[in-house]
């Protein structure tokens, strides 16, 4: 997503339709809250510290469009109740104000210290890898995810840009599809070595002794290091523990939420069950009756974490006093 000055159309948000992703690429103009709001529902814009850069343009947006600034984060945070860089992103914009011009300007610092945080994310995270380490992920957390070159993702880019990647396997993700439309979009596109798996494959994966690390992003980590991510990441953890393999989360410090003291506190989004019954819409896999539980996110215990990789360093568990100087050092 990127902010469009008057000379280009707005004000505005510019978001890339992810959800069209791969066969479109379609941006929708947001120039007012209840469009970007419904933007960020729907996921046309997503992931974690895409989201909080999203937020902090929309409340500048807000700012100068409606004279609302505070209406504006009100409205944005509430769309995405697990992914805590939405409200901080909005919060942070809201601190800078009154004014939309002070608004705005911190909303582009916002945006370029976001990707400077990916840059470094990717030097620390690589630094973990061994040589040609086979890397699993799950969801997205590219470019897409992030603005920048991602978090996850961006580990396993600057490893691949370093000529020190073993293979990347994405894991398709349902119900939307993050990894199979998103995460291989980006793989193909600056040809890292990927293929695709079912996430109910990794099982089988890690028993073939094909991956060497889990690399994931996460929506909110809290103080003791449980994380949330997108659903599915708490079975890899498992299987990883099981399997003897790394599991690293990969987030900017913006993800540590100080106020939720472990997972049990982190509020998980439920979504719409149509996401289940069908394939992102296009073909009906289930009776429309068939009752869906669908949670997006899952949370993985510390226990089962080896290390959280920030733009500001590498935590090691125990987190919560790496992770308390590591949030607190911004
Ligand atoms: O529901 P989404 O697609 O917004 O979920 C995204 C994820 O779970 C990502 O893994 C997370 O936001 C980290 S992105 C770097």
């Amino acid at each position: 997503m990127r902010w469009l000055d008057p000379g280009e159309g707005g004000p505005a948000v510019e978001v890339l339709d992810q959800t069209l992703l791969p066969q479109h690429r379609r941006s929708v103009v947001c120039r007012d809250i209840p469009t970007l709001a419904e933007a960020i529902r729907s996921l046309r814009v997503r992931g974690a510290p895409a989201l909080g850069v999203t937020g902090a343009y929309g409340v500048a947006l807000g700012a100068l469009v409606d004279g609302d600034a505070q209406g504006a984060a009100a409205t944005l945070s509430a769309q995405r109740p697990t992914a805590v860089n939405l409200g901080w992103g909005c919060r942070q914009v809201l601190a800078a104000g009154p004014g939309p011009a002070v608004m705005l300007a911190a909303a582009r610092r916002l945006d370029a210290d976001n990707t400077a945080a990916c840059q470094a994310m990717g030097r620390h995270g690589a630094a973990l890898l061994g040589d040609h380490a086979k890397v699993l992920t799950h969801c997205n957390t590219g470019t897409l995810a992030c603005q920048g070159i991602g978090s996850a993702f961006g580990v396993v880019r600057t490893a691949f840009e370093a000529g020190n990647l073993g293979h990347l396997w994405v894991d398709e993700t349902r119900p939307l599809l993050q990894g199979a439309r998103l995460t291989a979009y980006e793989a193909s596109v600056l040809d890292i070595p990927h293929s695709l798996i079912v996430d109910g494959a990794a099982g089988a994966l890690f028993a073939a002794g094909r991956v060497d690390a889990v690399l994931v992003g996460a929506d909110r980590i809290a103080a003791n290091g449980d994380t949330a991510n997108k659903v599915g990441t708490a079975t890899l953890a498992v299987l990883a523990h099981h399997h003897d393999v790394a599991f690293y989360v990969v987030a900017p410090t913006s993800t540590i939420d100080p106020a939720a003291a472990d997972g049990a506190a982190i509020d998980i989004e439920y979504r719409d069950a149509e996401e289940v019954r069908t394939a992102v819409g296009i073909a009906v896999l289930a009776p429309a009756t068939t009752p869906v539980w669908n949670p997006a996110f899952d949370v993985t215990p510390a226990a089962l974490i080896t290390a959280i990789v920030t733009e500001r360093g590498v935590v090691r568990p125990p987190f919560q006093t790496g992770l308390a100087t590591a949030a607190a050092a911004g």
